[in-house]
């Protein structure tokens, strides 16, 4: 029956499989659905190995076995009634819930929508299997198996034919179950998950102790490379994970997950804020694969706000947000997210702690930082400054370093005193185009916050009066020519901020080029106020400033090892 508006239909309560139906239709969307909803399940009876095989992407049949706690035959019965969960008794339990489930829909919604079947036992002994079609009980019988459970869908949505028009191409499902599986597989790295479609297996990954090593199941060892550990705290909330090396960053392809309390959220403003991390580091439109894993006490978020908990409340959003960025920028800091130079993955411990007398070159240079144990020894092709530190051979590219140095000296600049500037003896008189005198008067003092004192001189012509020096060779008139064209072109027009975007231009014009050679004191002077920088392995180009090469490495190429 069907209401025709207009008409005054009497109030009724739905019959249970109606309302399993409406209920299935926010729960289940497709196969990939099912899949996670079972695979959630699993989890949550303690399973450690988890499988999961599709027919036809899921659209045929759908089966998820576990070796978890299983149910015993009122349990079982009771599993397919709404609102019949085993890991919530009242309402307050849901504050810090930590099972995936806690509502009690998921079987009975998919079983509405499917030819249904549980197969279950909780001691390895008796074992029950039930069998319910389009949200109907038809049978309940003696079955034999290992303590665990075994569901299976066939022929989801068969009984609601306007929803399995929905379904798309059997590729199309496949993808989005793997991806449902693959999720899941993050969040328990000690649980072993295997997926296949008609007989074909398409992931496989083995109980591992680390996030890392599943990461390498599940996307190959290429990606995992990549990837440097985070692991900040601050007040209640702590973040854990992975996140990729700045200069391995690509404008598309990344992989980009949250995970709250072990749960996975879709939350585009903690990927944006990760991101934010990242400024200064990347090229805009690069896009870092992020894994994150933000804990925190259960009454600071809520996990049901969502039909498929696929979002999160927090209540303090803005502090979250700020300390994921923390804590990217913390992970990006150290030099071991330096490009490694070979493919082994292996990663240089930071500098530190050993005790070289730096007196050496101390004496030579303005900043006396005794902390890094260097001794830059080498350049190469006029572009390359070589030294050994600790267990690696460093290799700096100079003018990606020294860009790294500038933009820092400058962001603190720009808001503090600002840069000493020299006074010129002859005052540089220069010609610009009339697009770059408006640049020269909109950043008149941002200029002369980095030591360019300005002033119009008659139609197309200024007169410089002070330029800074930020290294022996510099070239002020040959820098501020460059600054203003890419200030007036709009180069590094996918910064943001105002601020770090001039800065960043700055730096760019007013580092040492490649090309030029540079003595023995220039190179350790620029070496070590690298390692003193905040952020040393990545220019403001994404590119990597350092690339290493471990003493392990070596080794192993030399068969020493
Ligand atoms: N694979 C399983 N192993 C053991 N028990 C299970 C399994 N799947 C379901 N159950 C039991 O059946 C109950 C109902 O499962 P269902 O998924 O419908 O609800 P839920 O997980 O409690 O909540 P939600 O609807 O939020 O997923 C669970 O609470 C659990 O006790
Ligand atoms: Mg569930």
């Amino acid at each position: 029956m069907s209401v025709v508006a207009g008409e005054r239909p009497r109030v009724q309560v739905l019959a249970d499989t109606v309302a399993d139906q409406i209920a299935a239709g926010e729960v289940v969307e497709r196969p990939a659905s099912v899949v996670k909803e079972l695979v959630e399940n699993a989890l949550d009876a303690g399973a450690s190995a988890v499988r999961v095989e599709l027919e036809d992407g899921g659209k045929v049949l759908i089966r998820v076995s576990d070796d978890g706690a299983g149910m015993d035959r009122e349990d079982a019965r009771l599993a397919l009634q709404r609102h019949a969960t085993s890991k919530i008794r009242t309402a307050t339990d849901l504050i810090g819930v930590a099972t995936f489930g806690f509502r009690g829909e998921a079987l009975p919604a998919i079983a509405s929508v499917s030819r249904f079947e549980l197969e279950t036992s909780g001691t390895g002994e008796d074992a029950t299997r039930l069998r319910v079609s389009g949200g109907k009980v038809e049978g309940t019988d003696d079955t034999a198996r290992q303590r665990g459970t075994t569901v299976t869908v066939r022929g989801l949505f068969y009984n609601t034919p306007a929803r399995r028009k929905f379904l798309r191409a059997t590729a199309t499902e496949t993808r989005a179950a793997v991806e449902a599986l693959t999720v899941l597989a993050l969040t328990r790295p000690d649980v072993a998950f295997s997926l296949s479609n008609d007989g074909r297996s398409l992931l496989d990954c083995p109980p591992a102790t680390r996030l890392i090593d599943r990461v390498r199941a599940l996307w190959g060892t290429e990606l995992a490379d990549t990837l440097l550990s985070v692991s900040h705290r601050a007040g209640p909330l702590e973040i854990t994970g992975l996140v990729q090396r700045p200069a391995q960053a690509r404008p598309a392809g990344r992989k980009g997950y949250v995970f709250v309390r072990g749960r996975p959220i879709r939350d585009p403003f903690i990927l944006r804020a990760a991101e934010a991390g990242y400024r200064s580091t990347i090229a805009p439109g690069d896009r870092p694969s992020l894994l994150l894993f933000l804990d925190l006490p259960g009454d600071a978020v809520d996990v049901n706000v969502h039909p498929a908990k696929l979002e999160a409340r927090f209540r303090d959003k803005f502090f979250v947000e700020k300390v994921v960025e923390e804590g990217v920028r913390a992970a990006l800091a150290p030099l071991e997210s330096a490009v490694p130079l070979s493919g082994t993955g292996y990663q240089v411990p930071a500098f530190g702690g050993v005790s070289i007398p730096l007196e050496l070159f101390a004496a030579h240079h303005s900043i006396a930082d005794t902390r890094y144990p260097i001794a830059p020894v080498l350049q190469l092709f006029d572009t390359y400054i070589v030294f050994q530190a600790n267990q690696a051979v460093s290799i700096v590219d100079q003018h990606s370093a020294h860009e790294r140095v500038l933009y820092e000296d400058v962001m603190r600049q720009l808001s503090g005193d600002g840069a000493p500037a020299q006074r010129l003896l002859l005052p540089l008189t220069l010609d610009f185009a009339p697009a770059e005198l408006d640049a020269i008067e909109a950043h008149r003092e941002l200029l002369a916050r980095v030591g360019f004192e300005i002033e119009p001189f008659s139609g197309r012509s200024i007169v410089v009066h002070t330029a800074p020096n930020p290294h022996p060779r510099f070239e002020a008139a040959r820098c501020l020519q460059e600054l203003v064209a890419d200030l007036a072109g709009g180069r590094f027009g996918g910064w943001q901020n105002r601020l770090e975007r001039f800065a960043a231009t700055y730096a760019c014009r007013a580092a040492i080029k490649a090309g030029q050679a540079l003595d023995v004191n220039e190179m350790r002077e620029l070496v070590v106020r690298l390692l003193s920088a905040t952020l040393p392995a990545h220019d403001v180009h994404g590119r990597p400033s350092m690339v290493q090469l471990p003493k392990e490495e070596l080794e192993r190429r030399f068969g020493r090892t």
